[in-house]
């Protein structure tokens, strides 16, 4: 089976054996079969965040569990259950159209709810953690069933406990969001006030429709349609450094920008970082650096998984050597 249509970037890779599960049970009734216990098995949600490097010599498993339900509400939220092979997007939409506040900042993130957890998806000042309550998940070796609360998933920047100590152990089969009847708007981050202001929307008109509104424009303004061209979003992770090294670099870089995180640590724009370095809008074969934001690779058409991982790899070297700061990958490389 060839994966090209099932990842982003456009890689076309292959995998021995595919399913696409659309039922709990027959998820169940896949990790029993004898056939396929010892079979190295890749998850796949919307196939948004990875770079297939070679084919795979197993079973890709498609996860595509459909559902949204309200499974309760109390006087100040709403807690509602999604499968974990409903497009993100299309949660969003469902939660803004609801008035169920909290998801809008998160607008048109690509892929599914159910990779949502893995890293923690975030953009425009919210993160997923901020109303994440719990999520199912089956054991792919045991088959057995698991609840895991927020606390259980050790969730960073960027990072879950599925990314590290549980990597491919478990199958995230559904998520609980706490959502809010109240919303509490989030608009200091990047673009979105000066956003707001173009779209005409003032203090006293503002909704969760608009915020969701305006973060579609600006992203649509800046990161690729995968569609168009192939790419899994930032590439890499914005590098955090102690506050004293990033002030050694503002004196031999005064333009560099900086987010403190805290008292000790800065973040720094890992796509900065690389246009500085000289990669934005760089090109070698069919892989590139985008053009309109650093931080993202992409594919033009043909380029492999390799080609691509090659290049990433030239980009964090020069940013090591013109800055000496190390930038890591966010994108699962399979
Ligand atoms: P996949 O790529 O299918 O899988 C990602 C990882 O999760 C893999 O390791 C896979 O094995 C595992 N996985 C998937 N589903 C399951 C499951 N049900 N159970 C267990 N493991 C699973 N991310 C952000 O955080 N913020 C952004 O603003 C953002 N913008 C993006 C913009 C573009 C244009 C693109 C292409 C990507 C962007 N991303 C962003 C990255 C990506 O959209 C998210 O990481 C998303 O959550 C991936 O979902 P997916 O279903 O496509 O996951
Ligand atoms: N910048 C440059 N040149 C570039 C790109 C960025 O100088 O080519 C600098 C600018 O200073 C800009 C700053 O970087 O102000 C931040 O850029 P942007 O707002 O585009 O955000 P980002 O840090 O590049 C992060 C996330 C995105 C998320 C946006 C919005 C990471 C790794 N990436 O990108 O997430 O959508 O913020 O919140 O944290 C993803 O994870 O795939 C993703 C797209």
């Amino acid at each position: 089976v060839s994966l090209k249509p099932y990842n982003t970037f456009g890689i076309d890779a292959t995998a021995r054996y595919w399913v696409d599960i659309s039922h709990e049970e027959d998820l169940t009734t896949l990790l029993h079969l004898t056939d396929f216990v010892d079979t190295p098995k890749l998850i796949l949600g919307g196939g948004s965040n990875v770079l297939l490097c070679h084919n795979f010599d197993g079973l890709v498993v498609k996860i595509s569990l459909q559902g949204i339900n309200v499974v309760r509400e109390d006087e100040d939220h709403i807690y509602l259950t999604a499968g974990a092979g409903v497009n993100w997007h299309e949660l969003v939409q469902f939660c803004v159209k609801q008035g169920y506040a909290g998801l809008e900042n998160l607008s048109l993130i690509p892929g599914t709810v159910g990779a949502a957890p893995m890293q923690n998806i975030g953009a425009y000042g919210v993160e997923l953690e901020q109303v994440f309550e719990s999520l199912t998940a089956i054991h792919i070796s045991t088959g057995e069933k698991r609840t895991f609360t927020h606390a259980d998933c050790t969730f960073g920047y960027r990072e879950s406990i599925f990314k590290r100590k549980l990597k491919n152990q478990f199958i995230i089969t559904s998520v609980t969001f706490q959502l809010d009847k109240r919303p509490t708007f989030h608009t200091r981050y990047g673009a979105i006030q000066e956003t707001l202001t173009e779209m005409g929307i003032s203090e006293e008109n503002l909704s969760i429709k608009a915020i969701s509104e305006a973060v579609i424009r600006i992203r649509r303004s800046k990161l690729p349609d995968p569609a168009q061209i192939g790419n899994a979003g930032s590439f890499f992770k914005n590098p955090e450094i102690p506050k004293s090294q990033f002030d050694t670099l503002k004196d031999q870089f005064p333009t560099l920008p900086g987010y403190p995180i805290n008292d000790n640590v800065v973040k720094l724009p890992a796509g900065w970082l690389i246009e500085q370095a000289g990669w934005k809008g760089y090109r070698l074969g069919d892989a590139g650096v985008h053009t309109k934001q650093a931080l993202v690779l992409v594919n033009y058409g043909n380029a492999t998984g390799n080609e691509i991982l090659s290049l990433a790899g030239k980009v964090e070297e020069s940013v090591l050597i013109k800055f000496g700061v190390a930038i890591s990958p966010e994108v699962n490389v399979v």
